[in-house]
């Protein structure tokens, strides 16, 4: 071998910074998380990586969805396999939604718009909180492509739920999904150490972490404050998350499903740990579905693992009613999974967060197109040729580890 012939071995690439690197070199949601921690001021990381009390319920979401094993088809013709179905009515590319988050402009000034898009260019469904930093209407005029749905906290104030309600619709989002596990705030330890307030507030700790994240300063203080858009007055000092949500009413019942079931001409479901005795209730009451979700452990820790809940929610409620799940979804695999347990779709809240924090608006198509690459691998190492075979073939495709 001679100078000429090793000269054609070896590949040495200019090296990347920023950005770029983490889009070129990130294969998998933890890399986007780990990218999220270079990125982040540390509070701001904990934030949103963390969860409540002892974090019990944060870990077991991710494990849950690990202790099912596939039992796949052989020789099955998987050339061509088919990710889209129907949820609510609406064909989306494939069973996977971006959940509600509030505050997203902390994680980077691109916010609800950025996340919006992504999901918009990969025709995958949004849900706005009404803790967003991007006001309802923002979103649609910025973002009218996207199939917009919209996460309501039940408020004391009757007059603003209502109001909130008529502006969503007005606006165009066609889902209205309403917490009921926020009765009061989970208690999330690593804010409490760290001293986080939202609005961030300028402490000792972030002046010191000013040296260590410039760049997540500099465009921090290089855009508008920070709001509760759908809650306060545009620019005003508006409200504080503590004050805010002393405003959820811890006694919303199911009476006020129903009055929001004569409010909202959409489809409605309710968000939360529902058990499949609420689940019947929720479809007596004239709901059109349930989003089993722990809040991805931020609320009740110990609260059962979403994906577990799937098996006797969808026995009790029959094929018709929607089933959606979050909370530990961090693979293609785990879309798999909860589908064929029952599940119409799945949505993601984190890892949407990260890939926002390390890369912007590229970051969440990356992490989303991550996540439909596995789903399509799983399936056609599977053996299945379309979502609607995996729901149908369903519990025959799992064994529990
Ligand atoms: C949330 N979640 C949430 N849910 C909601 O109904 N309204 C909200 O404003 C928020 N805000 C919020 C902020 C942050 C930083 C996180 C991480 C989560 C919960 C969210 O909708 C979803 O249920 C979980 O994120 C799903 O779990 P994974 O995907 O994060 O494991």
């Amino acid at each position: 071998m001679n100078l000429s012939d090793v000269r054609g071995l070896i590949q040495i690439k200019a090296p990347e910074f920023g950005r770029d690197r983490v889009l070129n070199s990130a294969r998998t949601v933890e890399d986007y998380r780990r990218a999220a921690r270079r990125a982040l001021p540390r509070s701001v990381f904990d934030y949103v990586d963390g969860g409540a009390d002892e974090e019990t319920s944060l870990r077991a979401n991710v494990e849950a969805f690990r202790r099912w094993r596939f039992l796949p088809n052989s020789l099955v013709d998987v050339s061509t396999p088919d990710l889209s179905t129907t949820v609510l009515g609406r064909s989306v590319a494939a069973p996977l939604g971006l959940a509600p988050t509030g505050y997203t402009k902390m994680i980077s000034p691109a916010g609800e718009p950025a996340v919006a898009r992504s999901a918009a260019a990969k025709g995958l469904p949004y849900t706005l909180s009404t803790m967003a930093t991007t006001s309802l209407e923002d979103l649609a005029t910025a973002v009218p492509e996207v199939e917009r749905w919209f996460q309501l906290y039940v408020w004391k104030d009757r007059e603003l739920n209502e109001d909130l309600v008529r502006r969503a619709w007005d606006a165009g989002y066609s889902v209205l999904e309403v917490a009921i596990d926020t009765a009061v705030s989970g208690y999330r330890v690593r804010d409490v150490k760290n001293g986080f307030t939202i609005p961030p507030a300028l402490t000792l700790s972030s002046l010191l972490d000013i040296g260590t994240r410039p760049a997540y300063w500099t465009q921090m203080l290089r855009n508008p404050a920070l709001e509760f858009a759908n809650v306060s007055s545009g620019g005003s000092a508006g409200y504080t998350i503590e004050n805010i949500t002393a405003q959820f009413d811890p006694a919303v019942s199911w009476d006020d499903l129903s009055r929001l079931r004569e409010l909202w001409p959409g489809k409605l479901l309710v968000k939360g740990p529902v058990s499949a005795r609420d689940a019947l209730r929720a479809r007596g009451k004239g709901l059109d579905g349930v989003h089993l979700s722990n809040h991805g452990g931020r609320q009740l820790d110990r609260a059962i693992a979403p994906v577990d809940l799937l098996p006797s929610v969808r026995a009790a409620v029959g094929e018709e009613f929607t089933v959606l799940v979050d909370s530990g979804v961090r693979h293609g695999s785990d879309i798999a999974t909860a589908v064929a347990l029952g599940a119409d779709a799945c949505l993601v809240g984190r890892p949407y967060l990260y890939a926002l924090a390390a890369a912007g608006t590229e970051g969440v198509e990356g992490v989303l197109q991550i996540l439909l690459d596995q789903f399509r691998r799983t399936l056609q190492l599977l053996g299945v040729t379309s979502v609607a075979q995996l729901r149908a073939q369903g519990p025959e495709l799992l064994v529990k580890d």
